[in-house]
């Protein structure tokens, strides 16, 4: 093989919000395979807030060396293999990393059928981190039932647009919170929410209270920090708050801002539980199923915000964290 492999490395450790210049654009030949590898050509990467955790010393989802690979998920087509039964054309998901090639073993890259849903729908409703990550989080740890109020933050992005979908397949009152009118206006007009609160332009607290006044059921909570305490004030008896992540946070793992209303649970005989996706990892195929269902009948959808360019990932990172997109962000490569 002479194909050349365009990646993203980490040039520094950043120190609060990530730099264009703490990554570097590196040129390297593809090494030759080995048996049972497979070369990979990427077609696009999901931006996931996870990859801004790599970047610490010490990181749940594991630490990138400095000159590392940023990793990330994606998709992308089979261009050499020495994997029976891995053939050149297939269309395939795995832990690609920011690069145009990957090698890697055939085991770690799952086959795509492209009849279901075109391929970056394994990124998105489809997808781990995205539509699973929903799933799980309203029906498992939330428990959505019929009837009930739900308050979903960051409601605009990937995870939130869709949990907030579910939940309203699941007869709630959904309530997002969304940064800026226009995201707020995607959510009531085209995703069908029945509220949504522009936490950057309005009194939060006040209009959680004016639209959700008996309070609420299911925080299904992706961004942590001030808006957790003021969505842990106005919770009812027996609430659910859904850990999913908490993005206000990521750039300063170490001083993680933890909520000061947390005795609202015990006042109000509530819980709050985190997760992560991959805990539920046994019942992937029957969420997966279920997804492609809803995504086929039209039930739930997800705007995509592609961003061109290997080169152009550590722009789309960032983009993750001051809200440049709506829907799911991928990098086209
Ligand atoms: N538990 C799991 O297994 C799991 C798996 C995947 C993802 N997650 C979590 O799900 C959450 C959403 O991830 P995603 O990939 O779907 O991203 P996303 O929602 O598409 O993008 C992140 C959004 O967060 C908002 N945001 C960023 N910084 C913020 C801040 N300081 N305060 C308030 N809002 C802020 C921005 O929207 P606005 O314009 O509205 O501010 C931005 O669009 C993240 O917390 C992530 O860690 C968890």
């Amino acid at each position: 093989m002479s194909e050349i492999n365009r990646h993203i490395v980490l040039a520094h450790r950043p120190e609060g919000m990530p730099k264009l210049s703490d990554f570097r654009l590196q040129e390297d030949a593809v090494e030759p395979l080995g048996d049972g590898e497979v070369c990979v050509a990427t077609e696009a990467l999901s931006i996931d807030a996870f990859i801004r955790t790599t970047l610490e010393d010490e990181a749940y989802h594991g630490s990138v060396p400095i000159g590392g690979t940023i990793p990330a998920l994606g998709v992308g087509r089979i261009v050499a293999s020495e994997a029976a039964g891995y053939d050149v054309g297939q269309a395939v998901f795995a832990p690609l990393g920011a690069q145009s090639h990957a090698r890697l073993p055939a085991g770690m890259v799952q086959p795509i059928d492209e009849t279901v849903a075109p391929a970056t729908a394994r990124l998105g409703v489809l997808g781990m981190t995205t539509g699973l990550t929903a799933w799980f989080g309203i029906h498992e740890v939330g428990a959505v039932q019929d009837g009930e109020t739900v308050v979903v933050s960051a409601a605009a992005g990937a995870v939130g647009s869709v949990a907030g979908q579910l939940a309203k397949l699941a007869g709630a009152r959904v309530v997002g919170l969304a940064g800026g009118a226009a995201k707020c206006a995607y959510l009531t007009d085209e995703l069908g929410f029945d509220a949504a609160i522009d936490y950057k332009g309005e009194d939060v607290a006040a209009r959680l209270r004016e639209v959700a006044p008996d309070g609420v059921d299911v925080f299904f909570d992706n961004v942590g920090g001030e808006l957790l305490d003021v969505v842990l004030d106005q919770i009812r008896e027996r609430a659910r708050v859904v850990i999913c992540g908490a993005i206000s946070q990521y750039q300063n793992m170490d001083r993680v801002q933890g909520p000061s209303l947390y005795l609202r649970l015990a006042e109000r005989h509530a819980r709050m539980e985190g997760f992560a996706v991959t805990h539920f990892q046994a019942d992937f195929p029957k969420a997966e199923a279920a997804l492609a269902s809803l995504l086929s009948d039209g039930k739930v959808q997800l705007r995509e915000h592609v961003v061109d360019g290997i080169d152009r990932f550590p722009e789309a990172l960032l983009m993750l964290f001051n809200g440049g997109h709506t829907g799911k962000l991928l990098v086209r490569v």
